[in-house]
């Protein structure tokens, strides 16, 4: 008889300034607060930095197998026209594994999906010493997200490219 075994999912040590930068869209943030006289918050332990990029912490960094797991916490919602706009992105994680990489968020909807946001360009780069670093690696919005930003930009739309920290202990 065989048995298969699963990679067991297994829990990484985390820094403290390990975080996800991402700015969503740039020309979604302006569009929001100068042409639809919205604006949006930020909320959750995010933090908006230099040129309205959003930081998220890291929560959570779980390796399964060839795959990661970063759970990120943190919002920003973009509200607009009278509140009929409103994009949250809530709690982002990226999946990553050697040939994919998705960013996934929670959405206003249901806040127990996830909805992916964005496809990386990239898979996963080899860990140094020093950790994971991406940086600016490009990303395209996912089918799953077109409805989020209204049906205005279609699936494989460039969004903001994503850098992440992550320092690993080992
Ligand atoms: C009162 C209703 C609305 C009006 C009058 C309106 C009007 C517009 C206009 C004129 C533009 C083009 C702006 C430009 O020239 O760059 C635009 C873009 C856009 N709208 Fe709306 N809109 C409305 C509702 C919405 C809603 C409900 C959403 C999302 C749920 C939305 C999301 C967007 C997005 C994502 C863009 C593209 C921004 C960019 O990246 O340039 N809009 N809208």
């Amino acid at each position: 008889m065989t048995t298969t075994t699963a990679a067991t999912p297994e829990a990484v040590a985390i820094a403290m300034e390990d975080a996800l930068d991402w700015a969503v869209r740039d020309s979604l943030t302006t569009y929001v607060t100068k042409i639809a006289r919205g604006g949006y918050t930020v909320d959750g332990g995010a933090v908006e930095r230099e040129g309205g990029v959003f930081s998220f912490p890291l929560r959570r960094a779980v390796r399964e197998g060839a795959d990661w797991r970063f759970s990120f916490v943190g919002s920003v919602r973009f509200v607009a026209h009278g509140g009929l706009m409103d994009i949250l992105i809530k709690d982002p994680e990226i999946v990553v594994g050697p040939d994919r990489g998705v960013l996934a968020t929670h959405v206003a909807d249901d806040p127990d999906e996830l909805l992916a946001v964005v496809a990386l360009a990239a898979a996963l780069p080899e860990a140094d010493e020093a950790g994971l670093t991406w940086s600016g690696v490009p990303t395209q919005l996912a089918p799953a997200a077109v409805d989020l930003f209204g049906t205005v930009y279609p699936a494989g739309t460039e969004m903001a490219p994503i850098s992440i920290r992550i320092a690993l202990d080992s």
